[in-house]
């Protein structure tokens, strides 16, 4: 078991990295990070998804440029695209890919590659760019590549006592 002091400073320390080393990452931590999705818990385990890997420059661009707010895509060495199988599960597909999502981010930090989740996407356009069918669900690309530069500061959090209640019988 991780040292639950540890673990929360390790998830504190995550930060969302748009800034990425021109250099490939090894395909023994892209197995880990995969290998962290796949053990993501999923609704009666139906395990309704698929990764797909971009390594290629001309589809990071071309991701990059159909995005809203994911220029550092197209600097990322790899891109993890997580897809939900809605057939597999229709109530539960997003749950069950965003737990994936916060496992793959989670195992890259701690093997100091740098994630941005990147959701402000035009979804139809990059969906048909990497052959999905009408159906999947395109939940988010994931750039990733060892970080570059300064580790951005600390995002801010909402206090505990604004966002928790204690539900009393009345
Ligand atoms: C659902 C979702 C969508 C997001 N979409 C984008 C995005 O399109 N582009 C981007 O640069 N960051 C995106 N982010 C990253 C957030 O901006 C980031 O997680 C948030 O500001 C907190 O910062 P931190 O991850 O460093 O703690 C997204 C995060 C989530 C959870």
């Amino acid at each position: 078991m991780i040292n639950p002091e540890e673990f929360l400073k390790f998830l504190k320390e995550r930060r969302s990295i748009r800034t990425y080393l021109d250099k490939m990452i090894s395909d023994e931590e892209v197995e880990m990070i995969l290998e962290a999705g796949r053990w993501a818990p999923s609704a009666s385990n139906r395990q309704p998804w698929e990764f797909l890997i971009i390594k290629n420059k001309e589809i990071l661009k071309a991701i990059s440029k159909n995005s809203f707010y994911g220029i550092h895509i197209k600097t990322a060495p790899l891109a993890i695209a997580i897809v939900g199988k809605v057939k597999e599960n229709p109530n539960y597909y997003i749950q069950d890919t965003s737990l994936v999502s916060m496992n793959m981010m989670l195992m890259a930090w701690s093997l100091g590659i740098g994630t941005c989740w990147t959701g402000a996407l035009k979804r139809d356009i990059v969906k048909e760019m990497l052959g999905l069918e009408k159906n999947d669900y395109l939940l988010t690309i994931l750039p990733m590549g060892y970080i570059k530069g300064e580790i951005p500061k600390p995002t801010l959090r909402k206090n505990l006592d604004q966002i928790t209640r204690e539900v009393k019988v009345s």
